[in-house]
């Protein structure tokens, strides 16, 4: 036995997570269901560092030096249930199994209990980068024991990005965490991308800018404070013209965004947690409306009302822009880190969220700048009440906030949907509101269901008996 991990399910992300530990001098155990996959990848790429290959399970476990590391890296759901079962059978006391598909953190949680109930060490880890990433180094969110992480955190670490020194892998916490912490990255994941498709529109509607212009917007923001790996290659996807008809591809590409469910998650979690994460609950739910093509064709003639002018300056708006989509930015992810805190209150996790900050600096697909803002904020105050009340971003938000409102102002007379943008606006308005309406729907709730309210100038429980004279009693 002589290979440090084992990874099995090689299609791309396994191959290439197999690939990185050989090429930074780590003996890999290959499996796969279908041998073909295993020759496959060391017929390529064998010459980038040491496989063991095998065929059998039983062939596999007995290449692994002891205690065994086993990455799975298979479909989330019942598949990776299955491998699960097959490993443990053949895996003994204190050997880990770390999981680093997409799977709920809920299940995560329950396959976690399971293992540690036979002996085993699970490690649920998300892991971001896409293909390239998890190659040339991802970022990794290992949760799990803190013991399975002492054996196998320095392996991880060595394959993961780094920035600055510092390796895009920590452990997390225990059990579902990892999970939960990557389902929260591609939430905001999925926010970032509805905020650069707004500012996308509104270049190319309320602007009329042709796409190649847009192009080099972006990529003129890519040097500002919104330089990032999605900016970046926002511009690349603009500048690229389709060979058939000569047009920009993304003219030629049907406008219904797909989902494979994770920031789904992100909104129902966000929901049983009770956090307002409404930046990505509007990317969720715009990707949702995108591909509701039947409905959209039947609405299409739908009077629009009298519509607005473009704006007469051209760069100020296209600047009025670039705010908007930082400030609504700020805010997806003051949420984003809200639901962290919040999942690791409910869990009893103790999660550091400048340790997420940090870690999804590099490697990740939400990889940017901004993330050390993020850092500095909660080295700063570790117990901030928002991001948004971070010096640095206070003072970013707030400077941003008068050409936030012509963004949604000018959108709004233009009929061009700005759900993102809009909604992150006024939530950062009820953030900072000094009363809001909900006293009127205690008032209501209390009128119809005796729900009872509190009072601003007492303390206790009360209600009113709305057909018994309209006097006050306490509850
Ligand atoms: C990552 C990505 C990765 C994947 C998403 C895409 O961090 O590397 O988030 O996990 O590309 O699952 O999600 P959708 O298909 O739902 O857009």
């Amino acid at each position: 036995a002589r290979a440090q991990i084992g990874v099995t399910g090689l299609a791309v992300m396994g191959s290439n997570i197999a690939r990185n530990f050989a090429r930074h001098g780590h003996t890999v155990a290959l499996h796969n269901r279908s041998i073909a996959k295993t020759d496959a990848l060391i017929d390529k790429h064998g010459s980038e560092g040491d496989f063991v290959r095998t065929e059998t399970i039983e062939e596999f476990i007995a290449a692994l030096e002891k205690p065994r590391r086993v990455l799975i890296m298979v479909k989330a759901g019942d598949a990776t249930d299955a491998v699960i079962g097959e490993l443990a059978d053949a895996m003994e006391e204190g050997d880990v199994i770390i999981d680093g598909g997409n799977s709920l953190y809920t299940d995560t949680i329950r396959r976690e209990k399971e293992m540690s109930d036979r002996g085993l060490n699970f490690v649920g880890a998300g892991i971001s980068g896409g293909e390239v990433g998890a190659l040339e180094g991802p970022s990794i969110m290992p949760g799990g024991p803190k013991e399975a992480y002492d054996s196998l955190g320095p392996l991880l670490e060595s394959i993961s990005a780094h920035v600055d020194g510092t390796p895009c892998c920590t452990h997390i916490g225990p059990d579902g965490s990892g999970h939960f912490v990557k389902m929260v990255h591609n939430g905001i994941e999925y926010a970032d991308m509805q905020l650069i498709g707004e500012a996308y529109d509104l270049l190319r509607k309320a602007l009329d800018l042709p796409v190649d212009k847009i192009a080099d917007v972006f990529r003129e923001w890519n040097s500002s404070d919104l330089e990032s790996y999605l900016i970046e290659i926002t511009a690349e996807v603009l500048s690229q013209t389709d060979a058939d008809t000569g047009k920009p591809l993304v003219d030629v590409i049907v406008d219904a965004a797909g989902q494979k469910g994770t920031g789904r998650w992100t909104v129902k979690s966000a929901l049983d947690l009770g956090v307002p994460t409404t930046g990505i609950g509007e990317a969720v739910f715009s990707r949702a409306l995108s591909s509701a093509l039947d409905q959209r064709k039947a609405a299409n003639g739908l009077e629009s009302g009298t519509l607005g002018e473009t704006p007469t300056d051209t760069d100020q708006f296209i600047d009025d822009i670039r705010s908007a989509l930082y400030a609504s930015k700020v805010v997806a992810y003051a949420q984003g880190f809200d639901q962290i805190a919040a999942g690791s209150k409910e869990y009893d996790w103790d999660l550091h969220p400048g340790a997420m900050a940090t870690i999804w600096r590099g490697g990740c697909i939400i990889r940017a700048q901004f993330l050390n803002r993020i850092v500095e904020a909660y080295d700063e105050n570790a117990d901030l009440p928002s991001l948004l009340l971070a010096p640095y971003f206070r003072d970013a938000v707030e400077k941003a906030v008068d050409s936030w409102r012509r963004v949604v102002v000018t959108a709004t007379q233009m009929g061009i949907p700005v759900p993102a943008f809009a909604s992150s606006l006024s939530y950062y308005d009820a953030l900072r509101a000094d009363r809001l309406p909900a006293a009127l729907t205690q008032g209501l709730r209390d009128y119809f269901g005796a729900h009872t309210y509190q009072r601003i100038d007492k303390e206790g429980t009360f209600h009113t008996l709305w057909s018994e004279g309209r006097t006050e009693v306490e509850a």
